[in-house]
Parts: C-alpha cells; structure tokens; sequence
C-alpha cells in the first residue's frame, strides 16, 4: 500500500511548519516536521560528545536516534526535548550537518517511513526533490525576507525598528544563502512544485490554498 504525501518546502520563517502541520490535522494524517531530525541529531551529538568533523560517527547517531514524536512533543531517550532543539546553538549545529552527505543519507528511510501507515504532510527543504519525488502535491512556500523576519520578530517580541530587528533579518538573509546553495539537496522548488508566496496571506488563507490544491490533484 502506497500513501500519500503532501510535499512542502520553503526557506526558514516561512510558515511551512504551521501549515504544513494544520493541512495533516485536517486531512487526519501524519505530520513530518524533517528539520526537526536534523535538530534532533545535532543534539544527540553534543550529549554523546561526538563533534561535526567525525562525519561517520554524525551519521551513526542519525540512524540510531532514539526519538518519539508525540502530539507535538519530541522525546530523545525519552526526554521531552521539543523546545531545547529550538535553541541557536543547536540549530547552527543543525545547518552544519545538514550538509553531510552521509547524514543526510542515513535520515532518507526514516523519514520515508513516515508514510508507511498513512498519509503524510511533510516540510523541509529537499522534501519534493529528494525524500518523497513522488508527492501527489508539492508545495514551493515562501515569503519576502522582510516578511519573514517580521513574523520572527513578532513571536520574539522584538521592535521593527530596533538592531536586534536588523540582526533577525541578516541571520534569517545568511540562512537562506546557505540553503541555497548548499552543494547537497539545496533548497529549490521542484520544478512540479506550486509555488505559493505567503508574503500578503494569513496562516488560515494559505491552510485553506494548500488544501484547494489537494483537492483539485486528487480528482
Ligand atoms: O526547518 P528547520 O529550521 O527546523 O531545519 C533545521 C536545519 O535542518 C536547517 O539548517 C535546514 C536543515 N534541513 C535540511 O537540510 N533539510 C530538511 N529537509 C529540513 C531541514
């Protein structure tokens, strides 16, 4: 048996993972939130004292990590770690090894396997190009760099016309540099992907064009 899968990628701050996970709820599907993996890994590492330069060992922890998705919270060794992985820390360490090839190939079943009992939504980065090319929907979603730091600053509480604002918007400018044009599943739309611009939509407007679209695919 063969499941569905609904694709969505886009650049960080894009809004990919509340919709991504609003789209599941509604259709009563599973949820893939792939970075969180790569954070999860990254974790792991610095618990277990292995360092990104041993890309092997990297890799080894990727296919062992004892972790458990559970309504929204994310167990490692049974230790909720859901906001910890959120950390800058972990997530510079994350963008480091995501450019692991071997670590990127040790996470390709585990996240394949997510849709082995069940439609899935999945977000992230190379989810229509790489993990699942064969998505019956592939959503491209992204928004201004402007926008995006706005909707960061506003969950952080930081004014727009602060430096701390300035910093939001160059960090979140770097991280797109390099998710572009990383040499291994660099972030771009998949050239069968909608590509659906957030910048002038509410979450709900674009739950609401993801879901649209779906329908109309599965006609
Ligand atoms: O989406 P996120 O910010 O939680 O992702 C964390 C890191 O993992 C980020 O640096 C991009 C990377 N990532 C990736 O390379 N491929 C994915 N499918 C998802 C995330």
């Amino acid at each position: 048996m063969v499941y569905p899968v609904i694709a969505i990628d886009g650049p960080s701050a894009s809004g990919k993972g509340t919709v991504a996970a609003r789209v599941a709820e509604t259709l009563g599907w599973a949820y893939l939130d792939s970075g969180a993996l790569y954070r999860l890994t990254a974790l792991y590492m610095t618990q277990q004292g292995v360092s990104p330069e041993k890309e092997d060992a990297v890799a080894d922890l990727a296919t062992h990590l004892p972790v458990m998705f559970h309504h929204g919270d994310i167990f490692l060794n049974g230790n909720n770690v859901a906001g910890k992985i959120r950390s800058e820390e972990i997530s510079l360490l994350a963008s480091q090894i995501a450019a692991l090839p071997k670590v990127r190939a040790a996470l390709l079943q585990r996240q394949r396997d997510f849709a082995k009992s069940q439609g899935l939504v999945a977000d992230g980065r190379d989810m229509a190009t790489v993990v699942f090319p064969n998505a019956v929907l592939k959503i491209f979603l992204t928004a201004t760099a402007q926008i995006r730091a706005e909707r960061r600053a506003k969950q952080l509480g930081v004014a727009l016309d602060t430096s701390e604002f300035q910093q939001i918007l160059s960090d979140i400018e770097q991280r797109d540099e390099k998710d572009k044009n990383r040499a291994i599943a660099p972030l771009k739309q998949a050239e069968d992907a909608y590509l659906i611009d957030s910048s002038h939509l509410t979450i709900d407007e674009t739950v609401a064009k993801v879901l649209d679209l779906y329908r109309q695919v599965e006609k």
